[in-house]
């Protein structure tokens, strides 16, 4: 279901490297996730629900000898290059900083890389909340480590590859959520995923007919969204740590029930707000999960609204614009639900549409929402699809 098919990443392939034959092409996807709910429990041990997409990033390699990895993208002018000998790293402030970070990582787990030259094609906006950088990071991991077959086991440690490189040398402390969906996601079907232990189940997330997912990008490029991300790390830390020296015998704050956060409450009331939200969050995933497969979409539509006010008013992690799309397509008829989704502070939300009225409630809104905020929303559509593989896998391996 990847969106960028074989042909443009020929394309892009002889574009970006003219003066190498594509005799011994290679081609892979990597797509872009949605979170259905889950936000901010995943570095907390807690429950999420993210879905791969339809958009993504797709790449065309072609493997050879030379110790040198290439890499140049449809999108944007800068090479990234690195000599595999004698690496040099440097402090990008541009895209080239996630594949740096990808190999980075993957030779200081000790992995001999195979020279290749890549060309990259994307059709997911970045800085959206969509994953963009996770995705980049996914599928440079993949086509660095090229076999045939993927596997289970290989897939786990892909996300944790990947989720190493963004902490460690990108220094954006996520969760895994994001690299966990992207490497082992599967069409038409969401990752009911237990960070604390990884484990997890899929669950049916096509909503029926009468419904549609809607993904709708505020316009507004997200800012500060590591900065206020790291802080809202630490404050859930601190919250842990607080209750943990209280007597509670929680590891991670998801673990904690309502009424563990009494005392914290008293005591320190903004550790209480942000600790409220991750428990009730985590209980909203199994709640939202459960509502699907009993094919109650009005509870659904309904976690998703009680998603979005937990994070506008105890995490605070919205913003202007993802709070403006929220309380006006909840004046918009046929609109079942909508949250923010991803880290917050601008990006995308995420909403569940009646099918007969979404062109309607694309039109209302995409007019009060501008005029309310000056910006253009993008609305796409949710195709769930499965993970990162290969379009056409290397036959020289
Ligand atoms: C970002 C991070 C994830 C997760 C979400 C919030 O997408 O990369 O690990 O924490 O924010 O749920």
């Amino acid at each position: 279901m990847a969106s960028i098919d074989s042909p443009t990443l020929y394309t892009t392939f002889r574009h970006c490297f003219p003066e190498v034959s594509s005799e011994k092409i290679a081609l892979a996807f990597a797509p872009g996730r949605v979170n259905l709910i889950g936000e901010h429990t995943d570095y907390n041990g807690g429950w999420v629900l993210p879905a791969a997409m339809q958009l993504g990033i797709g790449a065309a390699v072609v493997y050879h000898e030379s110790p040198t990895i290439f890499i140049r993208s449809a999108q944007f002018a800068e090479t990234f290059q690195i000599d595999l000998q004698q690496p040099v790293f440097h402090s990008f402030s541009d895209w080239r900083i996630y594949p740096q970070a990808v190999v980075r990582q993957l030779l200081a787990q000790g992995h001999r890389l195979p020279g290749a030259s890549i060309a990259l094609h994307s059709d997911l906006p970045t800085g959206a909340g969509l994953s963009s950088s996770a995705a980049i990071e996914a599928l440079l991991g993949f086509v660095l480590q090229p076999l045939v077959a993927w596997g289970f086991p290989e897939r786990v440690s892909l996300a944790k590859l990947a989720q190493a490189a963004e902490n460690q040398w990108v220094g954006m402390p996520c969760g895994i959520m994001d690299m966990f969906a992207i490497s082992l996601a599967q069409p038409r079907q969401a990752l009911l995923l237990d960070c604390h232990t990884l484990s997890f189940e899929l669950v049916e997330a096509v909503p029926p007919p009468s419904l549609s997912w809607c993904v709708i990008h505020t316009g507004k490029p997200r800012r500060l969204v590591a900065s206020k991300y790291a802080e809202r790390r630490a404050e859930c830390e601190l919250a842990l740590n607080w209750l943990q020296e209280h007597g509670a015998e929680a590891t991670h704050l998801s673990a904690c029930s309502l009424s563990d956060l009494e005392a914290l409450a008293q005591a320190e009331p903004l550790l209480y707000q942000r600790a409220k939200h991750v428990v009730t969050e985590n209980l909203r995933v199994k709640a939202l999960c459960q509502a699907m497969q009993r094919q109650r979409w009005d509870k659904v539509g309904a976690y998703l609204t009680q998603s979005h006010l937990s994070l506008r008013d105890d995490y605070a992690v919205t913003g202007v614009e993802l709070d403006t799309l929220f309380e006006l397509s909840s004046r918009i008829e046929g609109c079942r639900g909508l949250r923010m989704t991803g880290a917050g502070f601008g990006g995308c939300a995420l909403a569940l549409v009646e099918q007969d009225k979404l062109t309607n409630f694309q039109t209302h809104l995409a007019t009060s929402y501008q005029l309310s905020t000056g910006f253009d929303p993008v609305f796409m559509s949710l195709e769930i699809a499965g993970g990162v593989d290969w379009v056409l896998p290397p036959h020289t391996i």
